[in-house]
């Protein structure tokens, strides 16, 4: 299947993998699609499976406290999606097969919204677009490149909300002097990315 030829409106009726029979809805994106920064998450949670919208449960109500310190507004500023639609149940990690199955979902939107900046947030979604296994302590705030886009892995907020010291130097400083990085980036000017 490729991508090109997706409709995102066909992905609440996607059947590709087994979490569509568990799962209650399909969870595309919430936020801009015009937005020049995409944030990409590993897989909706309960309160995503249940609303329908990603990040909207306590981590994405950490990440959006984040967003804000650092100027950017998660409605305005972003488009926000993860690389597997459907809550895995137990919220158990996302398998292999389902990240392939859910890929093509995740390439379409890539093209539609052709993002200036990818933020990953946490180890899945690193691996899922960089192809970089694990290490988030040594990747997070360090660019990459994919595809001629710039991209800042950071840590996943449920990692935040299991490490909540407001010490300098802890993973909630580090992962907003990274935001801070990326509201940066984007107002560069568009040579920079180049
Ligand atoms: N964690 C994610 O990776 N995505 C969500 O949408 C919610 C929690």
């Amino acid at each position: 299947m490729s991508a090109a030829t997706l409709d995102l409106a066909d992905c609440s009726r996607c059947d590709s993998c087994d979490l569509a029979l568990t799962r209650q809805q399909v969870v595309v994106s919430r936020g801009n699609p015009q937005a020049r920064l995409m944030l990409i998450g590993e897989a909706p949670g309960a309160r995503e499976d249940a609303t329908g919208q990603p990040f909207v449960g306590r981590s994405g109500q950490a990440l959006n406290r984040l967003l804000l310190e650092v100027g950017l507004s998660p409605e305005r500023d972003l488009y926000i999606c993860n690389a597997v639609k459907c809550r895995p149940p137990g919220n158990r990690r996302p398998r292999k097969s389902e990240l392939s199955a859910c890929r093509p979902w995740l390439d379409r939107q890539l093209e539609l919204i052709k993002p200036r900046v990818i933020v990953l947030t946490g180890a899945t979604a690193v691996e899922a677009i960089l192809g970089i296994k694990g290490g988030m302590t040594q990747l997070r705030g360090q660019w990459q490149s994919w595809n001629g886009r710039a991209v800042m892995p950071i840590f996943h907020p449920s990692y935040l909300l299991r490490n909540p010291s407001k010490a300098a130097g802890a993973p909630l400083d580090l992962t907003r002097q990274d935001l801070a990085a990326v509201q940066q980036r984007l107002c560069e000017p568009w040579s920079a990315f180049n």
